[in-house]
């Protein structure tokens, strides 16, 4: 077992019904937890990435979903179910190309459905135990993820990641850094470079944070190094997470690792995707068809910044991710092992 060096990033306060999380807005100069119960909150954590990474979100949806209902004090299931579907409508139009969010919300709604018979109690006693099973899954699928990538690694591997695909990103293990926390239960040491990962700096406050708090050994590096420590040879593989799978495997995930993808190819270093089948989209024929997150200006601009870093007169461009083609990925790595794009 990975020792409990942090929090879940994301779980429910079973005796409270609270949607409990760890503000990443804070890291890493502050480790809090935050508890949520009211739709506005629960929204705004989503869209300003206090909880991030696609397989938080699509858990603290489903708590969120179920912390929301637990409070609505109706006792009429036509009343409850327009509540509910109104609330669910709300937290997935927060991010929209995450795939886990609708996932996790089209579960709970179906929850809902299958259960309205028996009026609002055993409602909400259905959507409790779908929102915690949604939390349990997550962590399992994570393990099994890492335990079939562990299986790409020997001891004193060097991976290159970007943004933060660890259990920030998940409740716990996450997805790409899964492998390595895994070898590291197995006494098989490796070692992480981590991309800074410009604007919203995932890799450098979030991936270096939980990396060293695990003790894993990182470095991290600017974005635009990556060419330059792929040069050196040093680098074993690639890991990353994904936001979205498309059916042909073209892949949205944090917006640089598209380019990370081309130099991987370059250098002949493997390209792993970690990713839950939560995260395909089957119904998505290829990444043309993917929704883009557009974020703000500022986040560009200004963010992190005591004035201004870029000129007002220039125009911003802040697309939150990048889809890499599937022909530029090695393998993706599931929970149900390791597949070619084809193979999905
Ligand atoms: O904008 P973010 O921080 O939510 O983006 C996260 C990523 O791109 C992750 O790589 C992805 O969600 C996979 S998380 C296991």
């Amino acid at each position: 077992m990975l020792e409990k060096k942090l929090p879940k990033t994301v779980t429910l306060d079973r005796e409270t019904d609270e949607l409990v999380i760890i503000d990443q807005t804070l890291l890493p100069s502050e480790l809090k937890l935050i508890r949520l119960s009211k739709l506005d909150e629960i929204c705004e954590a989503i869209k300003k990435l206090r909880v991030r990474g696609a397989p938080a979100i699509g858990v603290a949806a489903a708590e969120g979903l179920y912390a929301l209902a637990a409070r609505y004090g109706a006792d009429n299931t036509e009343a409850f179910m327009k509540r509910l579907i109104a609330d669910a409508e709300a937290l997935n139009a927060t991010r929209p190309t995450a795939k886990n969010l609708s996932w996790a919300l089209e579960n709970m709604l179906r929850c809902a459905e299958a259960n309205k018979g028996g009026g609002v109690a055993a409602l909400i006693s259905a959507l409790k135990a779908e929102a915690v099973a949604t939390e349990e899954r997550d962590i399992a699928v994570c393990k099994a993820i890492g335990e079939y990538g562990c299986g790409l690694l020997k001891n004193g591997d060097t991976v290159m990641t970007v943004c933060n695909a660890g259990a920030l990103a998940a409740v716990e293990y996450g997805t790409a850094l899964a492998p390595i926390y895994v070898a590291a239960e197995k006494g098989i040491k490796t070692s992480v470079y981590s991309l800074e990962t410009r604007p919203l700096l995932q890799g450098a406050r979030l991936t270096a944070f939980e990396l060293t708090e695990n003790g894993i050994d990182t470095t991290t590096v600017c974005d635009n190094m990556a060419a330059s420590v792929l040069a050196s040879g040093k680098i074993s593989a690639i890991f990353t997470g994904c936001d979205r799978v498309a059916a042909n495997g073209d892949t949205a995930n944090k917006i640089g690792t598209y380019m990370l993808a081309i130099l991987a190819k370059h250098f002949s270093v493997p390209f792993y995707v970690c990713a839950p089948y939560s995260t395909i989209d089957f119904n998505t024929a290829t990444g043309k068809d993917i929704v883009i997150e557009q974020r703000s200006a500022d986040e560009v601009r200004s963010l992190w910044y005591d004035k201004p870093m870029v000129t007002s007169k220039a125009c911003i461009y802040n697309p939150a991710f990048d889809v890499t083609p599937a022909h530029l990925i090695t393998a993706f790595v599931t929970e149900k092992g390791i597949k070619k794009p084809s193979e999905l």
